[in-house]
């Protein structure tokens, strides 16, 4: 997606402070931790981060769609400029889908085998605004043929399509309002490259026509890459490092986001991707210091005590390491396999 020049506009979109836990048998969860993110008018901004380090649980929360054993315990989602936590569950309910909506990780779930898909986009639009059936029905059309669907396929059950076909109308679904922010979580994760090439090739072209901010979750660093303006790395429930996408890849100021560089195939380069070893962190009772610590090749002594802040290094970039500053003699090391190897041998810090 081109570079936006609104860049600096008001955001459409602002999470401040935003932490949030789960109920579970072994105690509450801390899933997010002061994650503070803002979203310009039809900018793309990437999440990454492995498994269970908080995407899904950061989009549900933006949507207001938690699981009854979620709580946010402190921050604002503001959009628009108003902060949907500290709103009634009716204002929240309005900005979801007609200004907020969400492409989900699996249209299997998220589609009613049992429904044709006209009722099921018909319905999503009806519970915001009243419109005669023919309307509706031209409209469900148009959806079909902006993503690539044949329109003549709406009253079909979500079984007779492909997996492509069935993601692309989750994503009509979430533009059946006109939304100006749009929340993809991994929207092409079970689909084979091809096919996930088209979706995001539309997205594209739909994000430049109709001009909404999307929040793109994948953990596939070449993703962003390909379509986020703007990056937010994610380890363990915090926001590690964030940034304009080419900077951060080229430059990354954590050691984390060193790793996640290390899949990236490198062209003409004989390779073999690096795997960051371990484990993710206890959520319910985390080790003090930096979350990244028991798996970080570069961690000092005051790493495991001191929680790091996410400090700006310069105004659009920030990260959350104690040794921000050091990371083009880190960035060295981090391409060895060794220095990986090597993990939790505090004494070999260089
Ligand atoms: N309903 C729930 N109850 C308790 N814990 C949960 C619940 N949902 C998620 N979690 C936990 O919260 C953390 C974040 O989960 P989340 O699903 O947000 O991760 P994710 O980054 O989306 O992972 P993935 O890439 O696998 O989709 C994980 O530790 C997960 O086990
Ligand atoms: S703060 Fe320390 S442990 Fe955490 S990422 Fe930075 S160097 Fe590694
Ligand atoms: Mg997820």
């Amino acid at each position: 997606m081109h570079q936006r020049s609104n860049i600096n506009a008001e955001p459409v979109l602002h999470i401040k402070g935003l932490d949030l836990s789960y109920a579970t048998a072994h105690g509450r969860a801390a899933a997010l931790t002061n994650i503070s993110l803002s979203l310009a008018p039809g900018e793309s901004l990437g999440l990454v981060g492995e498994s269970g380090c908080g995407k899904s649980t950061l989009l549900k929360a933006i949507m207001g769609v938690m699981p009854s054993n979620a709580a946010i315990e402190g921050g604002q989602v503001i959009f628009k400029g108003a902060d949907l936590v500290a709103g009634s569950k009716e204002a929240w309910r309005k900005a979801r889908w007609a200004g907020i909506s969400m492409i989900a990780q699996s249209a299997l779930n998220a589609l009613n085998p049992v429904r044709r898909i006209s009722a099921q986009i018909a319905e999503a639009i009806l519970t915001h605004k009243s419109m005669p059936k023919s309307e509706l029905r031209a409209r469900i059309c148009h959806l079909f043929e902006i993503v690539g669907v044949d329109p003549e396929r709406i009253d079909d059950y979500p079984h007779q399509f492909s997996g492509g076909m069935r993601q692309r109308v989750l994503i009509a679904m979430a533009l059946a309002l006109e939304p100006s922010v749009v929340l993809a979580d991994e929207p092409t994760t079970a689909l084979d490259v091809i096919v996930q090439d088209q979706i995001f090739n539309r997205l594209r072209a739909l994000r430049d026509e109709l001009d909404f901010a999307i929040l793109l979750v994948t953990h596939d660093l070449a993703v962003v890459i390909e379509n986020c303006d703007r990056i937010v790395v994610m380890y363990g429930g915090m926001i590690v490092e964030t940034g304009p996408t080419r900077e951060v890849v080229r430059a990354p100021s954590h050691p984390y986001t060193l790793g996640l560089r290390n899949a990236l195939p490198r062209l003409g380069v004989d390779y073999e991707p690096i795997a960051i070893p371990g484990r993710p962190p206890d959520l319910v009772d985390p080790a003090p210091g930096c979350r990244f610590a028991a798996r970080c090749p570069f961690a000092l002594p005051v790493c495991r005590v001191v929680t790091p802040d996410l400090l700006p290094s310069t105004p659009d970039r920030a990260a959350r390491c104690h040794r921000a500053g050091e990371m083009e003699t880190l960035a060295s090391l981090a391409g060895k396999v060794e220095t990986w190897n090597r993990v939790g041998d505090l004494a070999n810090a260089p």
